[in-house]
């Protein structure tokens, strides 16, 4: 029995959690003693029962070709992923479907701004811009296209409580400043970054701003529209969606003016024997047989969360995060990265223990069911940063349960008794 008061504490079930549970076969797959509770919503999440039916419905229903059939069942495939285009480009507020290009992830995505666009708006000198704890997929890629052109990478470095520092980016919006590429939400630290203020004041100054939205579409409100962000990454996996595919929203004379990075089929309109050009956009971007089940997957993803609202999937996550941090700050030696104001933060929390591995948490969490995250979250300049090689991350999603946060600390608390025995 726990000798935790935090466990004992009876926490109100939260019954919207618990019928949100029920559309996700996976998570009811386990039961008793054996229960899943997945608190690595941040990797990516589950798939609920609609998302399944849908792509099961595209290969039972709907599978052909798409754009490249005159057949009654070509024509449907066409018009379901064109369909499908408008539905995800409509939960972002992007303007036009066109605006929103299917890509593999959002790896993908912000690799085709770097290579596609960047690349060619950059000169030696220049000054791109990310902050300190970005993802290595909205860091790496801008490494490398800062060395091909001689621009220099900038950091916006942290505050003590993991915040942006942006007072201290002196620099940020300065005339060599070429493009600045941030994150809306950190994956590890779950912390909330104040994009809208940084594409207000890069608007000014004529800075294009790239938001990795991974960690926030489909968890939180997020209008293209209202940001006035240049260009918008994300995947499908992290909301309820399939692996697989993900998107690129980009404003249209960003879009227009960008090479594509992946050459073949589908995206040309003449082709020669030395020479091709471009089809029109999405075409130009979607290079390849388009990924008719995975857009399908997606939308219906969306569809689901507009069927539960996104409000309350983000009240029922931040309700979660405020009673595990609550109950997590008050266990000896815990150290939590990031605010501890739940306000300003999504469902992500990272935390250590003195004088115990994350590896060795995360281990005895997963002898009990409790799947949690140990490692550098693919974020090593942000644990450079933190001074750490690793950090603990339990992340929620609606379908996690109070229970769950319970489970959590008792994991905690055996780490404790077999590392740190009074
Ligand atoms: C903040 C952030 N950006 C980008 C990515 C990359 O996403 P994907 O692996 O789906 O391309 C992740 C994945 O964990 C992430 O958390």
């Amino acid at each position: 029995m726990s000798t935790n008061p935090y466990i004992k504490q009876t926490f109100n079930i939260q019954k919207q959690s618990q019928l949100i549970r029920k559309d996700f076969p996976l998570l009811n797959l386990y039961s008793g003693d054996n229960q899943l509770h997945y608190l690595d919503n941040a990797a990516t999440s589950q798939k609920p029962q609609q998302v399944i039916d849908a792509i099961s419905d595209c290969y039972q229903r709907v599978n052909a070709p798409v754009h490249r059939g005159l057949y009654a069942l070509a024509d449907e495939s066409t018009t379901t992923y064109e369909k499908s285009r408008k539905k995800v480009a409509q939960f972002i507020g992007a303007p036009q479907s066109e605006q929103l290009i299917f890509t593999l992830s959002a790896t993908e995505s912000i690799n085709m701004v770097a290579q596609g666009w960047l690349k060619h708006h950059l000169n030696a000198g220049d000054k791109v811009w990310v902050t300190g704890m970005e993802h290595h997929a909205n860091l790496v890629p801008w490494q490398r296209v800062c060395k091909e052109t001689g621009a220099e990478l900038c950091f916006i470095e942290l505050t003590e409580d993991g915040s942006l520092d942006l007072d201290n980016a002196t620099e940020l919006y300065s005339e060599k400043t070429r493009f600045i590429a941030m994150s809306h939400v950190s994956n590890v630290l779950g912390v909330i970054n104040p994009v809208k203020e940084v594409t207000q004041r890069a608007a000014q100054a004529g800075i294009p701003v790239l938001i990795d939205a991974t960690q926030s579409v489909g968890h939180i409100p997020v209008d293209v529209v209202e940001l006035d962000c240049d260009f918008l990454a994300f995947s499908a996996h992290k909301m309820y969606g399939p692996t697989g595919i993900g998107a690129l929203y980009g404003k249209a004379d960003k879009l227009a003016t960008m090479e594509p990075m992946l050459l073949g089929g589908g995206m040309v309109d003449e082709v020669g024997d030395y020479e091709s050009s471009w089809a029109s956009l999405p075409s130009k971007l979607e290079a390849g047989s388009p990924n008719l089940a995975g857009a399908i997957g997606f939308a219906s993803a969306v569809d689901y969360i507009e069927s539960i609202g996104l409000q309350t999937i983000e009240s029922i996550v931040s309700e979660l995060t405020e009673k595990a941090l609550f109950a997590l700050s008050n266990i000896n030696g815990i150290k939590i990265y990031g605010p501890l104001d739940s306000e300003r933060r999504e469902g992500i929390i990272s935390f250590n223990l003195d004088g115990i591995h994350p590896h060795d948490i995360a281990q005895i969490a997963g002898e009990s069911n409790v799947a949690i995250r140990s490692g550098h979250h693919c974020c090593q300049p942000l644990m450079r940063r933190l001074g750490e090689v690793a950090t603990v991350r339990a992340s929620f999603a609606p379908y996690n349960i109070e229970e769950e946060i319970n489970a959590l600390l008792e994991v905690i608390e055996t780490a404790q008794s077999i590392f740190m025995p009074r």
